[in-house]
């Protein structure tokens, strides 16, 4: 979405919990290698939130770190968005949640929204469309996922892919202080492959019972093929359509801050645009696939990392169950 009023990121945080599984736990008790995760994936290790730590703790510590570095009390967001495939809850909204662990007394909208590992660009758009109409001042975006939570620790094929974490975004149309200008989204989803990854019970389709227990069908459920080929298909065109409508061309990209799910899947965007992948942020060796929140993390690094400058520009490329697909392009201008 082309912004008519210009819409800033005044503060950006991540959260890691801090128990780290490494490759060699799963060797230690499946059929695996550190050998075939690390070929496949890219994957070394990743973080694992404790039992009694939700996606609403890690969203908390994400968007404390956010306001700290949008030098801004939780009193001052008028409106707060999670996205998440791992709500607390079915309901209430784990952002009504985030709201109470922020201690944020005033009375402010707070929602839910599902996207996959696109939600946390579909929450931008949604932000910024909210910001446009000049009903909010200061939005905080929160994506966080505790993936660990649905996942079948007896499945080789997906097990080792996933870690926990969040990130956070507070998103104004104050310029004071601003990290970033957010320049333009895109958001698409192809809901005919929505099959290939999903997590089949628990909601009103297959609500939970002991028969889908014993079967297994309340952890996620995946065909790794299929949605190799989907991401890699939708990644690049949202990519090639916002680079154009931009006229922007991907050498002037400073970074790439793609979803972080497998290093193949990025070197086939890399490929596909014909950049180094030096100028893609990666984190997954050291985070698995934190769902929503990955590529807020990997944007969080790089600029805890020192590495972005002046007048970068930055451009986000996500996908997710769905299947979802976006970017998002940014101008840093701290
Ligand atoms: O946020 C979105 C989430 N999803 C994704 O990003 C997943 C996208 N897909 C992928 O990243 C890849 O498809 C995977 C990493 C999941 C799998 O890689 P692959 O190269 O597509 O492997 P595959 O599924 O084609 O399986 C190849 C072989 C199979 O054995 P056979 O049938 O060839 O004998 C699997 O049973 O690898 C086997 N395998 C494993 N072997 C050792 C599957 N998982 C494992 C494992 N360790 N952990």
């Amino acid at each position: 979405m082309k912004q008519t009023k210009e819409i800033y990121i005044l503060g950006i945080g991540s959260y890691l919990p801090r128990r780290i599984l490494t490759n060699a736990y799963f060797e230690s008790r499946m059929d695996t290698t550190d050998e075939w995760i690390v070929s496949r994936t890219g994957i070394r290790e990743r973080h694992i939130a404790d039992d009694d730590e939700y996606t609403s703790d890690m969203a908390t510590e994400a968007a404390k770190i956010a306001l700290e570095d949008a030098k801004m009390s939780a009193q001052e967001i008028d409106c707060i968005l999670v996205c998440s495939v791992t709500f607390d809850m079915a309901f209430p909204a784990t952002a009504c949640i985030v709201q109470k662990k922020l201690g944020h007394s005033a009375s402010c909208p707070c929602m839910d929204i599902e996207a996959g590992c696109s939600g946390l660009i579909y929450s931008f758009e949604v932000a910024a469309g909210l910001l446009q109409l000049g009903h909010y001042k200061n939005i905080l975006v929160i994506a966080s996922d505790k993936l660990t939570s649905i996942t079948d620790w007896n499945d080789r094929a997906t097990c080792v892919l996933f870690g926990d974490g969040s990130s956070a975004f507070v998103l104004s149309t104050e310029k004071n202080g601003a990290k970033a200008l957010l320049v333009d989204t895109l958001l698409s989803a192809e809901g005919k492959d929505a099959e290939h990854l999903l997590q089949p019970a628990g909601g009103s389709a297959m609500p939970a019972s002991h028969e889908t227990v014993d079967k297994r069908l309340h952890f996620l459920h995946m065909n790794g093929r299929e949605v190799f080929k989907c991401a890699v298909r939708g990644m690049i065109a949202v990519l090639e359509k916002i680079l154009q409508r931009n006229q922007i061309q991907p050498s002037a990209i400073r970074y790439f801050i793609p979803h972080q799910a497998n290093l193949r899947i990025i070197e086939s965007i890399a490929d596909s645009v014909s950049m180094a992948m030096d100028r893609f942020i990666v984190v997954l060796q050291n985070t698995g696939n934190t769902s929503a929140g990955s590529s807020g993390i990997a944007l969080d690094h790089a600029y805890r990392g020192g590495k972005l400058a002046k007048d970068d520009l930055l451009a986000f490329v996500t996908f997710g169950g769905g299947m979802t697909c976006a970017s998002a392009i940014i101008r840093w201008i701290a």
